[in-house]
C-alpha cells in the first residue's frame, strides 16, 4: 500500500525553472526535426518543454507521440508494449526522444534502436527525471532535468495506477 507524500519533491517553481533551462540546453545542442514524446507520462513535460523552445517551433520542429508502457498497476517494471510507432516516418530525421523518467533504463535502451531502425539519422534522449541508482540497462539520457533518489514519483504527468497525473508538482509515493 502506498500513500501520497505530504510535501512535493519538486515544486512547480523548480519544475518551471528547470524546464526553461533544459530547453535552452537542448536548443544549444542543435536543431531537431521531430520531438517524440512517450505516452502517457511525458505529456505534461512535453507541453511545457516545447513552449520553452520557441525557436525550434518557428523552424518547424514536429511534435509526435507514441505509446510505450512497461508498468501495470504497480511500481514494479514489467513487459514493454509499444504502439503508434508504425506510422512514424523518421527517415533521415534528427529525433529528440522525450520521456518522463529514466529508471531501470530498459525502456529507452530498447526504444532508441527501434527509432534508428525506422531510419532516424540522430536520436538524442531527454528525460525530466533520472533515478541512476535503479539502472539496469547501459544507457544515460543526453538531457536530464533532475537526478532523484530511488523513490516512486507521481504528478506532472507521472502516475500511480493512472492516478495523480494531473498534480502540478512532483510528489512521492510512500509505503504505509
Ligand atoms: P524504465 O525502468 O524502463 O522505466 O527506465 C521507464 C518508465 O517507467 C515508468 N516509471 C515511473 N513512473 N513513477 C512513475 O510514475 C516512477 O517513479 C517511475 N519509474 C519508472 C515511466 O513510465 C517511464 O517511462
Amino acid at each position: 500500500m502506498y500513500k501520497l507524500s505530504s510535501k512535493p519533491l519538486i515544486s512547480k517553481a523548480e519544475l518551471s525553472e528547470r524546464v526553461n533551462s533544459l530547453a535552452a540546453e537542448i536548443a544549444a545542442a542543435g536543431e531537431f526535426d521531430i520531438l517524440l514524446g512517450i505516452l502517457t507520462g511525458s505529456f505534461v513535460f512535453v507541453a511545457d518543454l516545447v513552449r520553452a523552445m520557441p525557436k525550434a517551433n518557428e523552424k518547424g520542429m514536429r511534435v509526435k507521440f507514441f505509446k510505450a508502457s512497461s508498468y501495470g498497476d504497480s511500481t514494479e517494471s514489467g513487459t514493454l508494449t509499444v504502439s503508434g510507432m508504425e506510422n512514424l516516418d523518421l527517415t533521415g530525421k534528427r529525433v529528440l526522444l522525450v520521456d518522463d523518467i529514466l529508471d531501470t533504463g530498459n525502456t529507452l535502451y530498447r526504444l532508441v534502436p527501434m527509432l534508428k531502425e525506422r531510419g532516424a539519422a540522430v536520436v538524442k534522449t531527454c528525460v525530466l527525471l533520472d533515478k541512476p541508482s535503479r539502472r539496469e540497462a547501459p544507457i544515460e539520457a543526453d538531457f536530464v532535468g533532475f537526478k532523484i533518489e530511488n523513490k516512486f514519483v507521481v504528478g506532472y504527468g507521472l502516475d500511480y495506477a493512472d492516478d495523480y497525473r494531473t498534480l502540478p508538482e512532483i510528489m512521492t509515493m510512500e509505503e504505509v
